[in-house]
């Protein structure tokens, strides 16, 4: 049976810009989670604190948690890979965090320059010190389903570095098809070994849509019974350590599928598809929502 209501988790200003290599204005970037906001989604990754010379367009990220009109029932979320960056959030005022690791070591060397035992040590002090400050904690596993340097990822492997963050503290683990590259079979032996350990209401899925799969997966992740998905306005986006990984599936996209359905989300399609059309115009790209191409041609 399929849930009848599913989170949406807005990551389209994290995610979706993070990878953008013009600059882009802090207020465009204020002026997106506000209306994201507005549109009814209750989480919005709205930036990061990771190193900036890792990801310069992510620098900035205090000056957009500075810019938001904060909206109740909102949580404006911030990923956070070492204490330095959740100090940083805590300062921002980000109302959750989340650390990241990846099921995948070179992928982990790659992304946060250590293995996935050392990140898994880094995290255990921001768990911590998030416990203290009453912080909600978010968890993602990336290359659940393959990996731009090492190809295939062990389901057992996803199950244990979830089972590893989850045991942490993470209130959910978000489980990230980095590259885009898992089918529905993929995904379906992914949760059967994930929730081996972890009841399925713990679980997201970060499906990226990089060979169009990824409504397919977020279907057959429904079926599983997971009812907590990561998308990105417009489909913005990707992972600046994944090379050729496009953006996340497209938050417009998965409302028309969850609209198709009958599941509740509590979201406004146009206004998301106005919001995402306003940030194509401003990168001057093409907007990769095909619910967003089409609603905007009528
Ligand atoms: P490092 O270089 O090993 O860090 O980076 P370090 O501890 O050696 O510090 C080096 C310098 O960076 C020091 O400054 C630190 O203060 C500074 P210096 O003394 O040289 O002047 N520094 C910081 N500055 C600001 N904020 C910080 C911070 N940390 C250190 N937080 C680190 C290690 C983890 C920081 C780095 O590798 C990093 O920032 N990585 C993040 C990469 C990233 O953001 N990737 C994209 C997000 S993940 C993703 O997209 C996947 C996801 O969407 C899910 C999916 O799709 O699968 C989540
Ligand atoms: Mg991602």
């Amino acid at each position: 049976m399929l849930p009848k209501y599913v989170k949406i988790v807005e990551v389209g200003p994290r995610d979706g810009l993070q990878n953008e290599k013009q600059p882009i204005e802090t207020t465009d970037k204020i002026a997106l989670v506000n209306a994201l906001a507005d549109a009814g989604l209750q989480v919005i990754e709205s930036g990061s604190f990771v190193n900036p010379k890792w990801v310069p367009q992510m620098a900035g990220s205090e000056a957009v948690f500075a810019g938001i009109q904060r909206k109740a029932g909102v949580s404006y979320a911030a990923l956070t890979p070492n204490m330095k960056g959740f100090e940083r959030a805590l300062e921002a005022g980000a109302t959750e965090v989340a650390i990241f690791a990846a099921a995948s070591e070179a992928f982990s060397q790659k992304n946060i320059n250590c293995s996935i035992a050392e990140s898994i040590e880094r995290f255990a002090p921001i768990m911590e010190a998030a416990r203290a400050s009453n912080v909600p904690v978010r968890g993602y596993v990336s290359c659940i389903a393959g990996c731009p340097y090492e190809g295939a990822i062990a389901p057992a492997k996803v199950a244990d570095v979830s089972q590893q963050l989850f045991d942490a503290g993470c209130y959910e683990i978000s489980l990230g098809d980095t590259i885009g590259t898992g089918t529905p079979a993929q995904i379906e032996q992914v949760i059967d070994a994930v929730t081996r350990s972890l009841p399925v209401n713990k679980l997201a899925l970060h499906a990226h849509d990089t060979y169009g799969q990824a409504l397919a997966n977020i279907y057959r992740a429904l079926q599983l019974g997971v009812s907590v998905f990561d998308s990105s306005v417009a489909g913005l986006g990707g992972c600046p350590y994944a090379k050729g990984a496009s953006g996340n599936v497209a938050t417009e996209d998965l409302i028309y599928l969850l609209d198709g359905l009958g599941i509740e989300h509590g979201v406004d399609l146009q206004a998301v598809v106005d919001a995402g059309q306003r940030m194509c115009d401003l990168l001057g790209r093409s907007n990769n929502s095909k619910v967003a191409r089409a609603l905007l041609a009528k």
